[in-house]
């Protein structure tokens, strides 16, 4: 049961890590250090552009290109997200080092430990080419895929670890919520390419104000939009279907995230709301891996 709390607290420290990671990219953020690991070369980044040299713009260029005035706020977003990176960092060594003292054969708990290690370092790795590329869409996405493989690693640590609670699924309700989990990668694939055009407007934010976004929006908006509510209707189904407390959950989190969908274009593309939409997908599809996880094969 030890490890089963540890492994939640590792799942909680994801989820601060993609919120915080992800308020940096709707606030602009992501160049708020030029530097990697350090920032601005200091440990603790420069409070005013007085403490930088006159020439910081050029001897902090990014990918070849001179970097944005200095923002004491968007500096002090990315450096805190990097705090937290770190935070998660040694909470996972600090896991590796209590499961090798703990060890457990039956659970694989120290080899999925260190697993988790590595891919939470090769993350750190991926974290340092979003900045180097000068935010390339790509690599973004690369990085939020990553997130995702490792908190279904954890949530697989965690499930070997609980204490044995199956679910008894017929073969109909197994393809039903196989489905579910197609539709949501599909859910998931749309909203990356609608967040590459925000990506780009993002860039764009001085000639394009933010209450503009909503009339640049692409067709993969319209679609991302459209397969919401089929997601809906068929996790109402399940839940119909399946009466159990996990599915009502699933499907409140499922309105939850519709509802702050609508709310990031209503708000004009807050950069508050932004992060908690993509936050809600996270623990969404997290539910979602638990519950296949825990069907009795
Ligand atoms: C089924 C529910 C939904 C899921 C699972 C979902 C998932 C996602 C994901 C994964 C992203 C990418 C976020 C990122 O990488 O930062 C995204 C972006 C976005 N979604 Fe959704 N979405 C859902 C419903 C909706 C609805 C109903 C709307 C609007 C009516 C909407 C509007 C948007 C917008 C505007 C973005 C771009 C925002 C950004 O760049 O952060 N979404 N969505």
């Amino acid at each position: 049961m030890k490890a089963y709390k540890k492994l939640t607290t590792l799942l909680i420290f994801v989820f601060l890590v993609v919120l915080a990671g992800s308020y940096v990219r709707s606030t602009g953020s992501g160049l708020g250090c030029p530097d990697w690991p350090k920032c601005f070369g200091k440990l603790i980044p420069p409070t005013s552009v007085e403490q930088l040299p006159a020439n910081y713009q050029e001897l902090y260029q990014v990918n070849g290109r001179s970097i944005a005035p200095f923002s004491v706020f968007k500096t002090y977003v990315e450096y805190l997200n990097r705090l937290l990176g770190v935070l998660l960092g040694l909470y996972a060594i600090y896991y590796l080092l209590w499961s090798l003292k703990n060890r457990s054969k039956k659970t694989h708990r120290s080899l999925m430990a260190f697993l988790i290690l590595v891919s939470i370092s090769l993350q750190g790795v991926i974290g340092k080419l979003v900045v180097s590329r000068h935010l390339e869409v790509n690599t973004i996405s690369i990085h939020l895929i990553m997130t995702l493989f490792i908190i279904a690693l954890i949530l697989y640590a965690r499930q070997k670890e609980a204490p044995k609670n199956n679910l008894n699924f017929s073969k109909e309700e197994k393809t039903f919520f196989y489905l579910l989990t197609l539709l949501t990668f599909i859910q998931i694939f749309l909203g990356l390419k609608v967040r590459e055009v925000t990506d780009g407007l993002l860039l764009l934010e001085e000639s394009i104000p933010r209450s503009m976004w909503g009339l640049k929006m692409p067709l993969s908006f319209s679609i991302h939009r459209l397969v919401a509510f089929i997601l809906l209707f068929f996790q109402f189904l399940f839940s119909l279907k399946i009466r159990h407390p996990e599915t009502l959950k699933l499907t409140l989190l499922l309105m939850a995230e519709i509802l702050l969908g609508f709310l990031i274009v209503i708000s004009s593309f807050s950069s508050l709301i932004m992060p908690i939409h993509l936050l809600l997908m996270v623990i969404y599809l997290s539910k979602l891996l638990e519950i296949h996880l825990a069907i009795k094969k």
